[in-house]
């Protein structure tokens, strides 16, 4: 039998198995789960063994355990060190969802007309790491696993990946490989496959403002003493100028102007403006001026208010002029901007325009560098290949908006640029409610990668 006909004969097994993986709720930032995110550890621990991975062990950490398993059928052949993470997102606010987050339902949709499973993590990251264990099940029953393969799968990246961090650094011989594959990425879509070359960085902050020591009454007091509320806003609006280009001094100093070839390229890549509108239900889209949707938000780097409060926020009205006002505050990087460097900026430039009449507090929380990729490696040629092979088409290499920071940790540590080779789409709700995974690209993925391991060893050529 083939690898393309085990995969086609166990789809609804594969399928079956993925539901149960995603109806365990392993959300790492809320310690209310603690015992779901390890539950899905030994779920990814069992599911590597059942496959046919040796050593399979979940490695400690001073927060959730790495799952680590390995299939090494002959040295001298190269490696794939396969990257992905159990975690997921919090699936709040639980009301906005159709059907409850961790009970996964399939349903059609306009861009998944075969199907797409709703679930939190379906798409970021179960559905698609899973996809590895899936192709290597199919690859080791068949006697056809053409490379050796490595399995590094971690259950802290929605919170920074802290641990995965120090493992890797503490761990380099035993993660020694020739190309690192992660699917945890999104592509244009069935029709137009493409593969990341390039993710964003992230720098993440939280400010407070104080004002007076203690809530006022606003008619006694309003008008003539600071609210925090008011200032912190004029505080963030000052923060992009009428461009919306940053004002923070220093912040460009590093960003790369590219080619006009290159935006070029960028820009050819298939996008339908009116469909993305029509999609988020806005009349027009927003961003710095002198560059296109993709530019904005592959290439640039931007500032964006995740979350502000403060004051009463109750059922009808009380006067208040409160005494403190708070906003997490989130600026995706590109490549050269160092995070930690930018952090600093940002807290020197926020405290500088802040009034007398405040006091302001700036703590920096995870960040990550952003990351991008050549195509011109054995990894991204395989990659390509696979696509090709199983799409009829060749990959559209694009640049992402999102973060996966240990991808340049990956370039540092280990000297290999990760290859990019996700299968979800924009549009498939990560961190909303809803999310969601084509079925038919959970298929495809497997199927691509299972041919990835066929295109390395002949590109790798060892
Ligand atoms: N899968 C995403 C990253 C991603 C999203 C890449 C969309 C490309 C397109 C990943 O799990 C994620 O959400 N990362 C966080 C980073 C973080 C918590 C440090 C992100 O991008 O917000
Ligand atoms: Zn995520």
């Amino acid at each position: 039998m083939s690898v393309k006909k085990y995969i086609q004969d166990n789809q609804e097994k594969f399928l079956n198995e993925l539901l149960d993986l995603l109806r365990i709720p392993s959300v790492s930032a809320d310690p209310k789960f603690k015992g779901d995110v390890f539950a899905a550890a030994e779920f990814v621990r069992e599911s590597l063994e059942k496959a046919g991975a040796d050593q399979v062990e979940l490695c400690q950490t001073a927060g959730y355990p790495i799952v680590y398993g390995e299939k090494i059928i002959d040295p001298s052949l190269p490696t794939v060190l396969v990257y992905g993470h159990y975690d997921v997102q919090p699936a709040d606010p639980y009301e906005l969802w159709d059907s409850p987050p961790f009970e996964p339902v399939i349903k059609k949709t306009a861009r998944h007309p075969e199907g797409a499973i709703f679930a939190r993590g379906s798409a970021d990251d179960k559905g698609q790491f899973y996809m590895h264990v899936k192709a290597f099940e199919a690859m080791m029953a068949n006697n056809d696993l053409p490379c050796n393969i490595k399995f590094m799968i971690e259950g802290e990246e929605e919170v920074g990946s802290e641990h995965l961090d120090i493992f890797v650094k503490e761990n380099k011989e035993k993660l020694k490989a020739d190309v690192v594959l992660v699917s945890d990425t999104h592509m244009i879509s069935l029709e137009n496959p493409s593969v990341t070359v390039g993710l964003r960085g992230l720098s993440y902050m939280q400010v407070e403002v104080t004002g007076p020591n203690r809530d006022l009454h606003s008619g006694t007091y309003g008008g003539a003493v600071a609210n925090p509320i008011n200032i912190l806003c004029k505080m963030i609006a000052s923060l992009q100028d009428e461009n919306n280009h940053i004002t923070i001094p220093g912040f460009y100093d590093k960003v790369e102007e590219y080619s006009a070839a290159y935006r070029q390229a960028l820009n050819d890549a298939p996008f339908d403006l009116e469909a993305y509108k029509k999609e988020l239900d806005i009349n027009d889209v927003h961003g710095e001026a002198g560059y296109s949707t993709i530019e904005r938000v592959g290439i640039r780097p931007t500032l964006d208010v995740n979350g502000i409060w403060g004051g009463y926020t109750g059922e009808g009205a009380k006067t208040v002029l409160p005494s403190k006002a708070y906003a997490k505050i989130s600026m995706r990087l590109v490549p050269n901007q160092d995070h930690k460097e930018i952090s600093k900026l940002f807290e020197a430039h926020f405290k500088s325009i802040a009034p007398d009449s405040v006091k302001v507090k700036v703590t920096p929380h995870h960040g990550g560098q952003a990351a991008v990729v050549s195509t011109d490696t054995p990894g991204y040629r395989a990659a390509d290949l696979a696509i090709q092979e199983a799409f009829g088409k060749k990959a559209i290499p694009t640049r992402e908006g999102g973060s996966i920071p240990i991808c340049s940790l990956f370039q540092q540590e280990l000297g290999l640029d990760p290859i990019l080779l996700g299968f979800g789409l924009d549009t498939d709700a990560l961190h909303s409610p809803n999310e969601h995974y084509g079925v038919k690209n959970y298929y495809m993925g497997i199927e691509t990668i299972a041919l990835f391991f066929k295109y390395f060893k002949e590109q790798a050529g060892k």
